[in-house]
């Protein structure tokens, strides 16, 4: 019976390829993705949890009460939990604290211990998730320890069930298969296995900058040192085992800004809402293809859902805060602020031989607490309300005396295609800014940027 399952276990596998037709419209190749979120565990690494624990059962490794334990990015783990939850074994799970809270949170759901260790330190750092896990396998009883990175059981799983289904699925018009690698048995089983199937497939890695696999291919040495970034589940600051290059034909470097922007661009383009390392390796795809002499078939594998990412990738503070999207500031110019308030007023100004009794008058019928001072047709300053109020109350300015010492200096001209964050920035050094010219000048102040701001989180909330 067709889909028809004993246990979720028998469910993982057989995902779909996708045609993607929007993200790359003017490119002469076509683009189609390995979608692993249709796993029951939401990722590819369902595949290897099956394969790990199954192989170490059968070499007696894994028995009645054991507890697995494993360093994990989350995907892993989750599979590992659904499998060790099916075969009735524990788990405990380290994890880099980079790793989202949902990944940490469904891993609890499924009952597993989850430990955090920091990100930012080397691999033999007794601190390191992977340290930490190896210390957990030696004083836990009855311990087995997963370790994807260097565990064979994990390329070979990819080997005999990925890349089949792959070449069933599009092998014989198939030009290029772009991966990530985190413990390199997704693109090490696959690649080999489309390799043996036919030599001239190309074998892409997509890599973060910050990670060693890179460099690694083209130079078997580390050029740049690693370090730290967003994207989750990819790159390395050490050589798992399970990195085959040998099947590798080239690599792309990608930035975390433009794996979390196709991140989203994958949801509102084509429909797929998938996790970074996904859109990642698109964007090297879509990279490399630019060298590519014929009109090519470029299958790249997505990974993970992106429903795991809803705090990141898909929240807009926090791609702001990693300065992945604009401030609203930058988003919006001092025109969008004037004609949100075209309704409000028209400027009114004073000339330096005003006396201080005519400017108060002016600002009470109008209203207002500051305006631009002329002198000659030329705007020579500002003056609100406190520079006329604190010399007439200590006495020592005359009502009927001209408003000429009192004008400060602090103005700037802004221009309307200006973004607000320029206009924010001449604000918040006590500037005045003016924009336009001659009749058509306008002030805009702190208040007036705040109130459109105001008005603006109104509408996007
Ligand atoms: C989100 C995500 N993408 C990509 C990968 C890389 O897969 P592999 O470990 O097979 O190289 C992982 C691995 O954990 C992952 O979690």
């Amino acid at each position: 019976m067709k889909n028809v399952f004993n246990n979720v276990i028998e469910s993982i596998g057989n995902t779909p390829i996708i045609k993607l037709n929007s993200i790359a419209p003017h490119s002469p190749h076509t683009f189609w993705a390995k979608i692993e979120y249709f796993n029951p565990g939401g990722s590819v690494k369902d595949r290897i949890a099956v394969a790990i624990i199954e192989e170490a059962e059968k070499r007696g490794e894994l028995a009645p009460g054991s507890t697995i334990i494993e360093a994990t990015s989350g995907n892993t783990g989750l599979g590992l939990a659904m499998v060790a939850a099916v075969r009735g074994y524990k788990t405990i799970f380290v994890m880099p604290d980079k790793i989202s809270e949902e990944k940490r949170a469904i891993l609890r759901g499924y009952g597993a211990k989850v430990v955090i260790t920091p990100t930012a330190v080397e691999p033999e750092d007794p601190r390191s998730y992977l340290s930490v896990a190896k210390k957990l396998v030696e004083i836990t009883p009855k311990a087995f320890y997963a370790n994807q990175y260097h565990n064979p059981d994990n390329p070979t799983r990819h080997y005999r069930t990925t890349g089949p289904e792959i070449w069933g699925q599009i092998g014989e018009k198939l030009d290029v298969f772009v991966a990530g690698a985190g413990t390199g048995g997704t693109i090490s089983g696959v690649g080999r296995y489309l390799k043996e199937k036919r030599k001239d497939i190309k074998i892409v890695l997509a890599d973060p900058y910050g990670s060693i696999l890179h460099d690694w291919l083209y130079h078997k040495k580390v050029l740049s040192p690693p370090h730290s970034y967003k994207v989750e589940g990819v790159g390395e600051d050490m050589l798992p085992d399970n990195v085959h290059f040998d099947v590798m034909d080239d690599a792309v470097q990608v930035d975390d800004k433009s794996s979390f922007l196709m991140t989203r661009e994958l949801v509102s383009k084509e429909g797929i809402c998938v996790g970074p390392s996904s859109a990642m390796a698109l964007v090297a795809a879509i990279e490399y293809s630019k060298k590519l002499t014929k009109p090519s078939n470029i299958l790249v594998l997505f990974p993970d859902n992106g429903r795991a990412y809803l705090s990141k990738a898909f929240n807009d503070s926090w791609m702001r805060e990693n300065g992945f999207l604009p401030s609203p500031l930058k988003m919006r110019k001092v025109q969008d602020l004037l004609q949100s308030r075209k309704s409000h007023h028209s400027l009114i100004t004073a000339d330096v031989g005003e006396t201080v009794l005519q400017v108060v008058n002016k600002m009470k019928s109008a209203g207002i607490s500051q305006l631009p001072v002329y002198s000659n047709g030329t705007v020579v300053g500002i003056l609100d309300e406190g520079d006329l109020l604190e010399p007439l109350v200590k006495g020592t300015l005359k009502p009927m005396e001209p408003i000429i010492h009192l004008v400060k200096g602090s103005v700037v001209f802004v221009k309307p295609e200006e973004d607000l964050s320029s206009l924010n920035e001449q604000l918040m050094k006590g500037y005045i800014a003016l924009v336009g010219e001659d009749k058509k000048l306008e002030i805009i102040t702190k208040i007036d940027l705040l109130q459109f701001l105001g008005a603006m989180t109104e509408l996007s909330n």
